[in-house]
């Protein structure tokens, strides 16, 4: 991810230059700056943080990380996007927001990109016109090809379920007060990981979410998201939007994309311009650390629901 959001920020970004990188693997660092030409690497994170040549600060490295890194950007009162999820647990999230309201106005902005693809802003302002009527329910299909070796079971909560987690708070501006994830039979493509998932949100004003999770669904990458309100529904990700191809047989179709950085390109792009263009403007804008908090509250209960096998109430 980091790598996909260097080229973005050195390339395609207006109004931002691209002067540092760093990682704990000095070969990835070099493999990404070289290539961009005039980017220096440097080994350590909290160096490049406090460089005075650095003004602003993206953080795309592994979520056990991302604490320390944004606390040290926080001392150093610089602007910073940090890629999702903002911590692992909620008592980390929580320090955050707290060393953010100390310091006393926002700096930080949370990588949750969906919030600035262009088929959930639309669906955000139908539902926010009132045409729709009030939100009664949603239903969420996130698929990938496959997951990484590593991959564990109560991950498909932490890392991908979170994005609906966010998702679902944004579209209702409404916190979620109950979470329960269930497993059906296992797939038999990967060994000792429960997936897929389903996973049900109650929202605080009664309204109901649900999504299946399926990291290993072998064919490509699918966002799926269909609002049902009092008035009518709108649903997003459908192949339909994408390119149409015929093939032989006669078969013709949509194409499913390989994963999330082609899926959500526009999105990814129009998050960092945005964060680009406030930090500019001496703003932060898109979601908080306080979205980061609950986000990681939620799935924390749901993986507590995962090896429960029961509900569980989320107190913010
Ligand atoms: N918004 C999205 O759609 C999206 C998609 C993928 C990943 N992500 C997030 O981006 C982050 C990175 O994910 P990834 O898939 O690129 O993982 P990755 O493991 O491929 O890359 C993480 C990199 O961070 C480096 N690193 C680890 N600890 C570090 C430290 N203390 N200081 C500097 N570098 C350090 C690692 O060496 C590695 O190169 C995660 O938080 C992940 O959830 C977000």
């Amino acid at each position: 991810m980091g790598a996909d959001h260097a080229v973005r920020v050195a390339r395609r970004t207006a109004g931002a230059e691209l002067v540092a990188v760093s990682d704990t693997d000095p070969g990835r660092a070099e493999a990404v700056a070289n290539p961009l030409g005039g980017v220096r690497v440097i080994p350590d994170a909290a160096e490049l943080i406090a460089d005075p040549k650095v003004d602003a600060v993206l953080i795309a490295s592994s979520a056990v990380a991302h604490e320390e890194q944004v606390l040290a950007c926080i001392e150093q009162a610089k602007y910073t996007l940090c890629e999702k999820p903002l911590t692992l647990d909620r008592a980390s999230a929580l320090r955050v927001v707290d060393a953010e309201a100390a310091f006393g106005r926002r700096l930080i902005q949370v990588g949750f990109m969906r919030r600035f693809d262009p088929e959930y802003v639309r669906m955000k302002t139908l539902l926010d016109s009132g045409r729709f009527g009030r939100l009664l329910m949603m239903h969420n299909v996130h698929r990938n090809k496959q997951s990484p070796e590593w991959f564990q079971t109560e991950y498909i909560v932490r890392d991908s379920l979170v994005h609906e987690v966010d998702i679902a708070r944004f579209l209702f501006g409404e916190e979620i007060v109950e979470i329960n994830v269930l497993t059906p039979t296992p797939t038999s493509a990967v060994t000792g990981l429960l997936d897929p998932q389903l996973a049900i949100f109650r929202m605080s004003g009664g309204a109901i979410v649900n999504t299946e999770v399926f990291v290993n669904a072998q064919v490509g990458y699918e966002v799926r998201c269909e609002a049902v309100a009092e008035r009518g529904t709108i649903t997003i990700g459908q192949p339909s939007g994408g390119v149409y191809t015929t093939g032989v047989g006669g078969t013709w179709g949509g194409e499913i994309p390989d994963d999330y950085l082609v899926r959500f390109q526009h999105a990814y792009d129009h998050e960092v311009q945005a964060w680009v263009d406030a930090c500019r403007d001496d703003e932060v804008i898109g979601p908080s650390t306080w979205d980061g908090y609950a986000a990681t509250a939620v799935c924390e209960a749901g993986m507590e629901s995962l090896r429960t096998g029961r509900p569980v109430r989320v107190m913010l």
